[in-house]
């Protein structure tokens, strides 16, 4: 696919806010400094569309920018940032739950995870929450450029834990802002998936009927 416009739209603090728009969504989310904001620019080919920060966890609220006037790329809050209070941590949780169970518009999240490093805990326990909500993902492993001797022995590594913990898994990618791999991959896939229909499309009607949407359980994820 070629980028041929991309903008930042607007950043929603909750789910209520984000906005009403018919447009598929692809959401990127890692933990905190593993690279979505670079990933962002990388995709769209702008250096400077999303805040890359020397800071980890920068990214507060619930951004959108508007790619070739036809889809979003939605940039999350990163989770296990250390440097912010509990409160803080705690209500971008939950807007980001609520944005990942229920946005209709939303058609992939792409789980970004630092290549340089062997399974995470917090990526599993994430990933897991993820899949026991049947929210729909893939796996980006960034920053490829850094350690690339170690990069493939930790992709088989978490593709083995995925495995283990029954969880079936789905596409990788591999990335690097820096030698811009995986970039048209990335891009592809994207294309692949837009026309792909909104979740809960009977929800109108359910809710009229009896208030209440057929949605996975209301479950929160323990640690992120
Ligand atoms: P928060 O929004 O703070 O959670 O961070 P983020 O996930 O958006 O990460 P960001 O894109 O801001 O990148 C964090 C740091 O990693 C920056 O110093 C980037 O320059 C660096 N970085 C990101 N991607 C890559 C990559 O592919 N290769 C290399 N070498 N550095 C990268
Ligand atoms: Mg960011």
């Amino acid at each position: 696919m070629k980028i041929q416009s991309a903008r930042f739209e607007i950043s929603a603090p909750d789910l209520a806010s984000c906005p009403e728009s018919a447009l598929r969504e692809f959401a990127l989310i890692g933990r905190s400094n593993v690279g979505k904001s670079s990933l962002i620019n990388l995709l769209t080919g702008k250096r400077d569309l999303a805040k890359v920060s020397v800071t980890p966890g920068k990214t507060r609220l619930i951004n959108f920018f508007l790619v070739n006037e036809a889809w979003h790329l939605v940039d999350l809050p990163g989770y296990g940032f250390a440097k912010t209070t509990k409160e803080q941590r705690a209500d971008f949780n939950v807007a980001v739950a609520d944005y990942l169970e229920e946005r209709p518009n939303l058609v992939r999240v792409l789980v970004l995870i630092d290549s340089r490093l062997p399974p995470q805990r917090i990526d599993l326990e994430f990933i897991n929450w993820l899949a026991s909500c049947a929210v729909p993902f893939a796996l980006v492993f960034t920053k490829a450029d850094k350690q690339p001797a170690v990069v493939a022995a930790n992709i088989a590594q978490f593709q083995k834990r995925l495995e283990d913990e029954g969880i079936a898994v789905p596409e990788i990618f591999t990335s690097s802002a820096e030698t811009h791999k995986g970039r048209f991959e990335i891009l592809d896939f994207i294309e692949q998936h837009l026309d792909e229909p909104l979740r809960f499309p009977d929800d109108e009607e359910e809710d009229a009927a009896d208030g209440e949407a057929d949605r996975p359980a209301e479950t929160e994820p323990e640690q992120w």
